[in-house]
């Protein structure tokens, strides 16, 4: 059996990172393909997890469109397909290079195993592309690696055939086993010297495509008024490479001694932050999985998740877009005790750590000749 993986953002290559572990710990033979949709975000991760790709799409540009990305990836996938001829191409998640990497080995004929599938917010703009791009590859997709049982219940109300649809459990608490660790030192100045006994940190991402432009500013506006009404309270918020996220981030949170905005973090130093912080707020798909693995309250900064798990657990709430809405949970969040002893439960809807170990099993019973 030949597996060729392919991913190019950061969240991507975490959540491939142990299924290529465990194809080389059991000697199959793998070819790993970058599209590198991202560059120094995808170049952190495989670094930390030693992953050497046979090939190297190199598509990254500044500003790159939708349009770029798909035609790039796409382009250079058909030679990699072509050479390569797998059993099976691997993609993991909704980024464009999913679809990409889905439609290429499509037009080759190679079968596809969708990792992390049946996700569904039913809102095609939100969060945006990636609804599409996660139903696009569906429809191209032989084995359905469905997280949840409601990720595979979505894919069989859509019609999918139950013998083609797997529950796995989500990669991504394989992954957080490699690098969450009680005794984890920073190197990161900035971090070594929070104090997080008597501080409440909380940590702060975004990205989202969908909330970029005022919904940002909103969300940003209302998480500086909640802090600075609270005296023990700090944000850390490692802001993604994207410009225009950049540009808001630096704008809104200027000059306030108690939001620091600090480059993104390798996943290492970033995962055992999430550990040690108070709260998390997040656009973040892998963040909303992450958090409740770890006890730590979400609040979810978007008007729709397709990750209603975390939710339903109440290690999660979905706390939309405008100011109001984000001042008032989470400035209600950092002050009620007995809400926050609630919401901080370690419940793990996610997985138990053993999702890739399935995943290459399936493919073995599947494919092997
Ligand atoms: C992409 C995915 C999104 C995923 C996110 C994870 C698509 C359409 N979007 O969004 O689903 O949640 O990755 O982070 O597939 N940049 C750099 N260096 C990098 C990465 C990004 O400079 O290593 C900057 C560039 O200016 C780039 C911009 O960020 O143009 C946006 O990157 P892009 O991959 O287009 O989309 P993301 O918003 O990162
Ligand atoms: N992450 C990281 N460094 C950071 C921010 C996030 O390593 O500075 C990790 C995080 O632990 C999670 C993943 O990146 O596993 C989430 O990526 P992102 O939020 O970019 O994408 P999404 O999950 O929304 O697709």
């Amino acid at each position: 059996m030949k597996v060729m993986t392919v991913f190019g953002t950061r969240p991507e290559a975490i959540k491939m990172a142990p299924i290529i572990k465990e194809l080389e710990r059991r000697k199959i033979e793998q070819v790993i393909c970058v599209t590198a949709q991202h560059r120094q975000m995808l170049d952190q991760v495989i670094n930390l997890f030693e992953i050497k790709p046979d090939y190297d799409l190199n598509i990254f540009k500044e500003g790159q469109t939708l349009t770029d990305i798909t035609i790039n990836a796409l382009k250079g996938l058909e030679e990699v397909v072509k050479k390569e001829l797998p059993d099976i191409l691997l993609i993991q998640g909704d980024t464009t290079t999913v679809f990409a990497g889905a439609l290429a080995a499509f037009y080759q004929k190679i079968k596809i195993g969708h990792v992390e599938a049946g996700l569904r917010s039913y809102n095609l703009y939100s969060p945006y592309p990636e609804e599409a791009n996660r139903k696009l590859t569906g429809v191209l997709t032989n084995f359905h690696f469905a997280p949840t049982l409601s990720n595979r219940d979505n894919l069989l109300r859509e019609g999918y055939d139950e013998k083609s649809i797997f529950i796995t459990g989500n990669t991504v608490i394989d992954a957080l086993k490699y690098t969450v660790k009680d005794d984890y030192k920073f190197k990161d100045e900035v971090l070594s010297q929070i104090d997080f006994e008597n501080k409440k940190v909380i940590l702060l991402t975004s990205h989202r495509r969908e909330n970029i432009g005022e919904k940002m500013e909103h969300i940003f506006s209302g998480i500086k008024r909640a802090v600075e009404e609270v005296k023990d309270a700090i944000v850390v918020f490692p802001v993604h490479l994207n410009p225009r996220v950049r540009e808001i981030a630096n704008r809104v949170f200027k000059e306030n001694e108690d939001i620091y905005l600090v480059e993104p973090l390798e996943y290492e130093p970033f995962t055992n932050l999430m550990a040690r912080s108070f709260i998390v707020v997040t656009d973040s798909g892998g963040l909303q999985e992450e958090a409740p693995a770890l006890g730590k309250p979400v609040l979810v900064i978007r008007d729709e998740t397709e990750r209603p798990e975390g939710i339903s657990a109440g290690t999660a709430k979905l706390v939309g877009t405008e100011e109001e809405n984000v001042y008032k949970n989470l400035k209600e969040l950092l002050t009620d005790e007995k809400l926050y002893s609630k919401m901080a439960r370690a419940v793990n809807p996610y997985g138990d750590g053993k999702a890739s170990e399935r995943i290459v099993d399936i493919l073995l019973d599947k494919l092997s000749k």
